[in-house]
């Protein structure tokens, strides 16, 4: 049986981390490219870092096979690509601030995408996540259903660690849903979260409430002020965890930056010219299977509103740079 094949682009610390949590979890051969040392003939970063994890199988057990590269005709026959080659943020800076420098980074690799892996799903991390995973579709041409950023995954399990702290009860027994944008309007709701099915407004005040949801809303800036540079380990982690639904066709329901348009009203009857947000995806081996909705307070629906006319302000700067991106 062949084995799943998911290259990573960006083999900085998100990049590698990815590849480190897809090779413990042997969820298929992983190839990693960077283009960090290229110029420099004795040096080889990406296929260093590859050696490095495949030297962890005989320890943690797996057979995934991790190789490093600079060349693109490596990821060819790709299942899953995650797109992680960017600037990340430094204290003081906004996701935001990186889209000038990063917009460039991600349409040249989606045009490498396009041309070595076009059958397969692309995973977007890199930020301002909700404009490079527009920047990818447009570029690569894929389907919607292929093209999707990973946000969610991260901040629901960031606003799931600090309820689980702030209680004192196990991580695994809390379930939470968290919409919106990747910045710091995202929108957690915590009338859809419970503890083992226990609503949440019914074990914490409403101040204590507040405070895990604007935590959430900050956690990647208050790591950032704390490492100098942006998280990583629970971002790979949130990324495989989307990775995993689709090789194994889990079936599984990850809040995702995917394509939208009457959904959650994001962009009502905009045939063809709807938005990536952070909504329920329904994750499998085609990729967004379905986009599972519901229906939203008046309080919600007013804090998800502001959150996708921040995404819509973020691919409006896309398209200034790159008009025929629009
Ligand atoms: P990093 O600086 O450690 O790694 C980025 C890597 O991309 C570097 O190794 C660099 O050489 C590589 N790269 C740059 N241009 C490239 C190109 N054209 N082709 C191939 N590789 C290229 O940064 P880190 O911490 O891994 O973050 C990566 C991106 O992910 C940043 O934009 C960051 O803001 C974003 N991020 C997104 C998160 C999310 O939840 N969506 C969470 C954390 C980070
Ligand atoms: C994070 O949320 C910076 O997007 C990155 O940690």
């Amino acid at each position: 049986m062949r084995r799943p094949k998911i290259s990573i682009i960006g083999a900085g610390n998100v990049g590698a981390t990815c590849a480190h949590w897809a090779a413990a979890k042997e969820l298929g051969d992983i190839v990693l490219l960077d283009i960090q040392n290229k110029e420099k003939p004795e040096l080889h970063m990406p296929r260093g870092k590859a050696l490095d994890l495949a030297c962890c199988a005989p320890i943690e057990r797996f057979d995934s096979r991790v190789t490093g590269t600079f060349d693109y005709a490596d990821i060819a026959g790709s299942d899953v690509v995650v797109v992680t080659a960017g600037m990340p943020r430094k204290p003081g800076m906004s996701r935001d601030d990186l889209i000038q420098v990063n917009v460039n980074i991600v349409k040249n690799v989606c045009e490498q995408i396009r041309k070595h892996a076009p059958e397969s799903i692309v995973i977007v991390v890199s930020n301002p996540l909700d404009a490079m995973v527009y920047t990818a579709w447009k570029v690569t041409g894929f389907p919607s259903h292929r093209v999707m950023g990973q946000a969610g995954a991260l901040d629901v399990a960031r606003f799931r660690a600090f309820i689980a702290m702030e209680l004192g009860v196990s991580v695994e027994d809390i379930s939470a849903l968290l919409l919106g944008g990747h910045g710091d309007d995202m929108v957690p709701l915590p009338r859809l979260t419970s503890v083992h099915g226990i609503p949440l407004t019914s074990l914490m005040s409403a101040e204590k409430i507040t405070a895990c949801v604007e935590r959430a809303k900050v956690g990647g800036g208050e790591i950032v002020k704390l490492m100098g540079t942006s998280a990583y380990y629970a971002p790979a982690s949130g990324t495989i965890q989307m990775v995993e639904a689709i090789v194994k066709d889990k079936k599984r329901i990850i809040p995702s930056a995917a394509y939208c348009e009457n959904e959650f009203g994001v962009a009502p009857g905009a045939k063809g010219k709807g938005y990536f947000v952070g909504v329920p995806a329904l994750l499998g081996s085609k990729g967004v299977e379905r986009i599972v909705t519901f229906d939203m307070t008046p309080d919600e629906r007013k804090l998800m509103d502001e959150s996708i006319s921040h995404v819509k302000d973020l691919v409006g700067a896309v398209q200034k740079i790159f008009p025929d991106l629009a």
